[in-house]
């Protein structure tokens, strides 16, 4: 291969302690061993790209770093039996973007145990659309399922219902046959929560309480929280007998005040999610399924499209809490 640079979006820390991002070439020798080099036609933006983006040593020890948990390409180069040049794959989590350089360049190389071949009903660009945190929506319903949840139950109450997380939730859980209440801080999009699928969107004050009160009035059968806190502590406790709970994010807060009443008067069950560490074979699974029965008809209404030179505007954007959906970065030749 004649080609020794590519283009990336870099964070770099100031020898004052700030942390700055700009475009430059990257030395392909630069990249980390692994057995297959993938050429990225998109990658997406997380909410954990834009703590990356700032400096936040939980997600990333040492800069200077390109982030993107996510990348969708084709195999440039490979070790591996299980991929050929050409072949079209999808790389989420495991180390990318964190302390592996990531899918905000042109370029990735990655160890063969974290590449999904590209399902046969996706293109890369759908599967970009989707990335971890679509990923994530499905590995919320699919558990939530799995317990035992079943549309005639009730309603599901998803949280950070405009964000990439929440929006795909609703959307999936929609097209699954459930009923959906949304919870949002954007009062301004109940009509976008509405085409997705939701059949109530309800405001943010109206979903905390913080009476102290340890149960509430049960009303979800079922709940997909992405931002912990005060909401994911009053959803539990508004949770009906026997309900299942799916916790995924913190964007409110880390904390969780709460005491055992809603698990050991109501049963309800609290069920963690981490798709950076999810096995493959549910990961694949899950992708067959994103690609076939939860496939979503109009996923424009909820991506948006930028290029590796308008990201960082998009970062600002989404640790403000301000994204719509999705954001697909693409990078062309
Ligand atoms: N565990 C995992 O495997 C995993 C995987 C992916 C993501 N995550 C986590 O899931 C969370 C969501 O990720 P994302 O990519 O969907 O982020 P995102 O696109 O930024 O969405 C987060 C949404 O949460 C709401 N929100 C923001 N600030 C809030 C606040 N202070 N209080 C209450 N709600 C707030 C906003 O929606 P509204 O305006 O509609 O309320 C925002 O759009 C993040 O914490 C992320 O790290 C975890």
């Amino acid at each position: 291969m004649g080609l020794k640079t590519f283009k990336a979006l870099v964070v770099e820390e100031t020898p004052d302690g700030r942390f700055v991002r700009k475009i430059t070439d990257k030395a392909l020798d630069d990249l980390p061993e692994g057995e297959v080099m993938v050429r990225v036609r998109y990658s997406s933006l997380n909410y954990k790209d834009g703590l990356s983006a700032i400096g936040n040593r939980g997600v990333t020890k040492n800069y200077p770093h390109t982030p993107g948990v996510d990348a969708a390409g084709v195999v440039a180069e490979s070790s591996s039996e299980d991929f050929q040049p050409g072949d079209e794959v999808i790389v989420t989590s495991y180390d990318l973007g964190m302390n592996t350089s990531g899918g905000f360049g042109q370029y990735i190389r990655v160890p063969a145990s974290w590449v999904v071949p590209l399902p046969t009903n996706l293109t890369l660009r759908e599967s970009m659309a989707y990335g971890t945190a679509g990923l994530t929506a499905a590995f919320c319903i699919y558990r939530l399922m799995d317990y035992g949840i079943t549309a005639d139950q009730g309603d599901i109450l998803v949280t950070g219902a405009t964000g990439g997380v929440g929006s795909f939730a609703v959307a999936i859980l929609a097209k699954a046959g459930y009923e959906v209440v949304a919870v949002s801080g954007k009062v301004a999009e109940k009509k976008f929560l509405t085409e997705l699928g939701a059949k109530e969107v309800i405001a943010r004050d109206e979903a905390v309480d913080t009476t102290g009160k340890p149960l509430l009035k049960g009303r979800w059968a079922g709940v997909v929280d992405t931002v912990g806190g005060d909401i994911l502590s009053t959803a539990i406790r508004s949770t009906k007998l026997h309900g299942a709970v799916t916790c995924c994010g913190n964007v409110a807060s880390p904390e969780l005040p709460l005491n055992v009443y809603p698990f050991i008067l109501r049963g309800v069950t609290l069920i963690g999610i981490d798709s950076q560490s999810c096995p493959m074979s549910l990961r694949r699974r899950t992708w067959e399924k994103i690609a076939n029965e939860w496939k979503l008809d109009n996923l424009d209404r909820q991506t948006t499209d930028c290029s590796l030179e308008q990201l960082n505007h998009e970062i600002d954007r989404i640790l403000e809490g301000q994204q719509k959906g999705r954001v697909i970065v693409n990078l062309p030749e």
